[in-house]
């Protein structure tokens, strides 16, 4: 396997980005999402999001995104993971768990202290999410999505008060959180 490169999105990546969510994700256009955040308030979080890319001899072969999140009641930094996409000709190569990896490396430099996640529970579980019960998702999900919600705590940090989650406005489209 040759090394992977992981590093901070630039703006002249956006074609490659494009050629790539379709093939991840040939059911759903997470597009529009990408391109809006990727257009917001660069930097690590609050105000901004942690945008990664990996790299394999310069090809662009994956992508992870992370944006910031609040609690009621909570000074803890909070993050949310969403979307993660591996090239389809590079999947199962460990390319994603590393994306994953050095963004919550960085995101604990940063000083958050719980990531969330809506994702496929035998995937997300290698990278240390467990089931998030305590912190509700933005909008109620369907049972059998339940296990999908998960969090993983970042440098001991102890778990925020019970709530809900609050996520930035582009987040807040129900068809995003249900079947
Ligand atoms: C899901 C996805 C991001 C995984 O990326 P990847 O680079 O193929 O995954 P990795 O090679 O880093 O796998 C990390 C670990 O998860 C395991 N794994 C990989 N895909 C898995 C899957 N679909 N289900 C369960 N486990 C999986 C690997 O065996 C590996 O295990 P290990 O830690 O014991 O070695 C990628 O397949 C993808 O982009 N899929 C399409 C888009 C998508 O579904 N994104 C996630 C949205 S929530």
């Amino acid at each position: 396997m040759p090394e992977i490169e992981i590093r901070e999105s630039r703006p002249e990546d956006l074609a490659a980005l494009e050629a790539l969510y379709p093939a991840a994700f040939p059911d759903e256009d997470l597009l529009p999402v990408v391109r809006a955040l990727l257009a917001s308030e660069p930097g690590i979080l609050s105000p901004g999001i942690l945008s990664l890319v990996a790299s394999v001899d310069d090809e662009l072969t994956g992508h992870v995104l992370f944006t910031p999140c609040g609690l009621s009641g909570s000074p803890a930094r909070l993050a949310m993971l969403a979307p993660l996409a591996v090239a389809p000709q590079w999947q199962r190569r460990g390319i994603g768990k590393a994306l994953i990896r050095d963004g919550l490396d960085r995101l604990e430099q940063a000083g958050v202290a719980h990531v969330y996640v809506l994702g496929d529970p035998a995937y997300y579980r290698h990278s240390g999410f467990r089931p998030e019960t305590a912190i509700a998702p933005p909008y109620p999900l369907p049972e059998e999505w339940r296990g999908a919600w998960q969090s993983v705590s970042l440098g001991g940090a102890p778990k925020p008060p019970a709530g809900t989650l609050t996520v930035m406005e582009v987040w807040m489209q129900p068809a995003l959180w249900g079947p």
